[in-house]
């Protein structure tokens, strides 16, 4: 079952036939390993009506400076990855519209889908989710190119850092790559929480960093670890999991959010500062908002300090969940197959307050860096994803030995709306290169 690199092939088609047969494996390690995302019983988006509110939509995106401007001299076509932008352009700003033509892949294809996300595997009737693209206010999304991806990156190492919508998005990549090539495993631990690939062809690496809340965590609960069990939060430590992974990696991309809705302790200085929804008497509940800026802060200072990382930096920012009719833990789902428009959709509540403080703390580390000559970059998938209520697995993804009882509207249906993130990633880096 292990693959090591013992057996690295140097061919491309050998390394096919390697990938695969380690991809089926490894799935099933994932199964059984992979905690699922654990939504503390008080957590808002649990909610008993519709979570993102019929209204007029929040244009802050507009205000984000950190937002990705294209410059490009010439455009022809707007459906080809040849597409050159002619004006200024923040390519999140935008909206979903129809796409007919076929998906990037398929559940076929011949990449790393996790089950629990594989929604064609598990027959999700509708399709009408997998029949959209994202249309940038201002200009065209090229499609994704892998080839041109793997030039970009060739050579070169990317860690997706932080929790599973950030491996989903990992995942995401293997897939759209598949059309060039496809990777090796080349795992250094047996734990697949962090996975590390290589293109062999394009000397490229892509790595799992797994570290949902940043920081270092110790589980406190007198009941023992669960779904919502206590945790020690160290908000000035970064967690070694990833901070001591990072040397030489030359693309960082940090997601973390849904976790941060458990009930925790938080430490600073190795004293404890305060709480989240601990019950304390003595002890100050700073929000759920407090550890999530922290833990940012402590991310970013630990990349800033980093003796051995000169890399570009990117935040995927908060990807929110969309559950409806009910708590996630009673019968909440998301049964939806269309997107809300940009009128339909409101970001408010907890979705915008996680994004507005990760966005400040980006903004606060991208000032440092350039003192330091370290880039920092948002790949803004917030806006998007907030109109993508039909993009989750809901019941359509699951293990091989679940009884997938709990509709999951936290993670994204592959494919579908997530490989937008890719596409996304692919413009940042072709402009990082000019
Ligand atoms: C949208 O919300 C605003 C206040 O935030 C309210 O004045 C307005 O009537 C709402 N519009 C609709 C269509 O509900
Ligand atoms: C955006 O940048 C401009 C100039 O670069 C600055 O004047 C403006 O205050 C910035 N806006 C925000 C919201 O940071
Ligand atoms: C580029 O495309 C936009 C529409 O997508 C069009 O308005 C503009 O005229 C084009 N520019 C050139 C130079 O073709
Ligand atoms: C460009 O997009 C418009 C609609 O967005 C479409 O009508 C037109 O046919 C497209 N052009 C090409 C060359 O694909
Ligand atoms: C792909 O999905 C179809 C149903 O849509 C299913 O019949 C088929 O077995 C799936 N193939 C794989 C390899 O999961
Ligand atoms: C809070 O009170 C408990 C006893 O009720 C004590 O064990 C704990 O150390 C106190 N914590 C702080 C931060 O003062
Ligand atoms: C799955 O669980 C639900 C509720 O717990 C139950 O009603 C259903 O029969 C179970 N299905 C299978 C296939 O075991």
């Amino acid at each position: 079952m292990k693959i090591n690199t013992m057996e690295l092939p140097s061919g491309k088609s050998t390394a096919l036939y390697s990938s695969k047969k380690a991809i089926l494996p490894m799935l099933t390690l994932i199964l059984l390993t992979t905690i699922p995302l654990y939504l503390y019983n008080n957590s808002p988006f649990i909610t008993r009506s519709v979570e993102i509110r019929i209204n007029s939509s929040v244009p802050l995106f507009q205000k984000n400076n950190l937002s990705l401007a294209l410059h490009s001299p010439q455009n022809t076509t707007n459906d080809s990855t040849n597409v050159e932008l002619d004006q200024k352009c923040v390519i999140f700003n935008g909206n979903w519209v129809p796409y007919p033509k076929e998906p990037y892949y398929t559940n076929e294809t011949k990449c790393v889908i996790d089950d629990r996300q594989n929604c064609m595997k598990f027959g999700r009737p509708d399709t009408e989710f997998m029949k959209w693209r994202w249309k940038p206010d201002e200009c065209e999304l090229p499609l994704f190119n892998a080839v041109q991806f793997l030039e970009l990156v060739r050579g070169k190492t990317l860690a997706f850092v932080g929790d599973s919508v950030g491996r989903n998005q990992m995942q995401s990549l293997t897939c759209l790559l598949a059309s060039a090539a496809y990777p090796v495993d080349v795992s250094e631990v047996q734990d697949t929480k962090f996975r590390r690939w290589l293109y062999t062809d394009y000397d490229f690496t892509m790595k799992a960093l797994w570290s949902p809340l940043l920081v270092r965590t110790r589980d406190a609960d007198p009941n023992g670890y669960s779904l919502n069990s206590r945790m020690n939060l160290y908000l000035d430590e970064a967690d070694e999991a990833w901070a001591t992974q990072i040397e030489n990696v030359d693309i960082v991309i940090i997601s973390a959010g849904q976790w941060f809705f458990r009930p925790f302790i938080y430490y600073e200085k190795g004293k404890v500062v305060g709480c989240h929804v601990c019950h304390r008497r003595n002890i100050t509940d700073l929000t759920r908002y407090y550890g999530y800026r922290m833990a940012f802060r402590a991310a970013f200072r630990t990349i800033l300090n980093h003796q051995n990382f000169k890399g570009l930096t990117i935040l995927r920012t908060f990807s929110p969940a969309h559950f409806e009719n009910g708590y996630w833990n009673e019968g909440g789902n998301c049964v939806r197959t269309r997107p809300l428009t940009k009128e339909e959709m409101k970001l408010d509540g907890y979705n915008l307050e996680f994004y507005l403080t990760q966005v400040e703390e980006l903004r606060a580390a991208e000032i440092e860096g350039r003192k330091k000559g370290l880039k920092f970059r948002i790949l803004d998938t917030t806006e998007a994803m907030a109109m993508r209520p039909d993009g989750h697995p809901n019941h359509y993804g699951h293990g091989p030995n679940e009884n997938k009882t709990l509709a999951d509207c936290v993670h994204w249906c592959m494919p579908g709306p997530i490989d937008t993130w890719n596409e996304f990633l692919l413009q940042m880096l072709k402009i990082e290169e000019d």
